[in-house]
């Protein structure tokens, strides 16, 4: 099995199941309700256990109920998360997410309280048999640790951007970035996506690209902007796809396939998701996965 470590945030979603989104403060009646871990990295790092991939999540928790409620979580899928620190005091991360019948999710985070930014101890968390990182912008000194870490040992260093990190460091410090349509639109101002593509080509070492929902992936290959497709599915519940995404792309690179076979396995494991209520609960498994694309094949 190769490893994958992902690294960043960690949290508890509640999510509600609706006909149609909340507008005004009124009280709304949910049709469904699940509570699941949720946070990109952690969603990421049970995307890589249910794919086959030795998994672990390095993250920053409160000792509160919320945090433990987290990690058993984590515990259940098969994810290690001893590379993980607990703080005394602090509050964990929560999120309340609206998810409305064609699928679309609204999302009230509160991200827990600001965490020690210490990550020194990552060095050790990169094993041998560890070949790529995941990491999303929510801890910027883990990230770039980490990054370092598995670069030196020529692994790959994948970086979810959503939202921008505020350090470049970390951008330039990636072999490979996906980032959301609504953080590279953030951070380049133009509102076409190929266009925003475009105007990074010369700014970042990696390789780059934006997901963009049920309209797929948009990715720079030299001068010009390629697109992939997402799969046609009947979507319920797009929460946490562009985890599942990031975590399968990762765990792809790190069993040596190339990019444009990752943006197809990773694609398929988050259309799957997406077909299924529930945010990371939706997430395939390998045979679920490799049963779709023989199917789309
Ligand atoms: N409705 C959908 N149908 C099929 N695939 C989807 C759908 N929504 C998302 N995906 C897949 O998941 C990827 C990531 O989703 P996206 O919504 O862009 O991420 P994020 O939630 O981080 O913004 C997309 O590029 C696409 O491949
Ligand atoms: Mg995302």
């Amino acid at each position: 099995m190769v490893g994958v470590l992902c690294v960043g945030f960690a949290a508890l979603d509640h999510v509600f199941g609706l006909d149609a989104m909340p507008e005004r403060a009124e009280k709304y009646r949910a049709r469904t309700f699940a509570a699941v871990g949720g946070g990109n990295a952690a969603n990421a790092a049970v995307a890589v256990a249910r794919l086959g991939g030795q998994s672990s999540l390095a993250t920053r928790l409160g000792e509160d109920d919320i945090g433990t409620a987290i990690l058993a979580g984590l515990a259940r899928e098969g994810v290690d998360w001893t590379p993980s620190r607990r703080y005394a005091g602090l509050q964990s991360g929560v999120s309340a997410i609206m998810v409305d019948a064609a699928g679309e999710r609204m999302i009230v985070n509160f991200p827990g309280a600001p965490m020690p930014d210490d990550a020194d101890h990552l060095r050790h968390a990169i094993t041998p048999d560890c070949r790529a990182v995941m990491a999303d912008p929510r801890w910027e000194k883990g990230a770039l640790v980490s990054f370092e870490a598995i670069r030196r040992q020529g692994g790959f260093a994948v970086l979810d951007i959503d939202p921008a990190p505020r350090d470049p460091a970390v951008i330039q410090a990636a072999t490979h970035i996906a980032a959301s349509a609504q953080a590279l639109r953030l951070m380049t101002g133009i509102e076409d996506l190929p266009t925003a593509l475009l105007s990074l080509r010369d700014t970042l070492p990696g390789w780059l690209a934006v997901t963009d929902g049920p309209r797929g992936v948009f990715y720079l290959a030299g001068d010009a902007v390629k697109h992939f497709p997402a799969f046609a599915v009947e979507a319920v519940d797009s929460l946490g796809a562009g985890d599942v995404f990031h975590g399968a792309f990762a765990l792809a690179l790190a069993e040596g396939m190339d990019e444009a076979g990752a943006l197809r396995f990773a694609s398929a494991a988050a259309a799957i998701k997406c077909t299924r209520f529930g945010g990371r609960d939706g997430c395939p498994t390998r045979a679920e996965l490799n049963a779709f694309l023989m199917q789309a094949a």
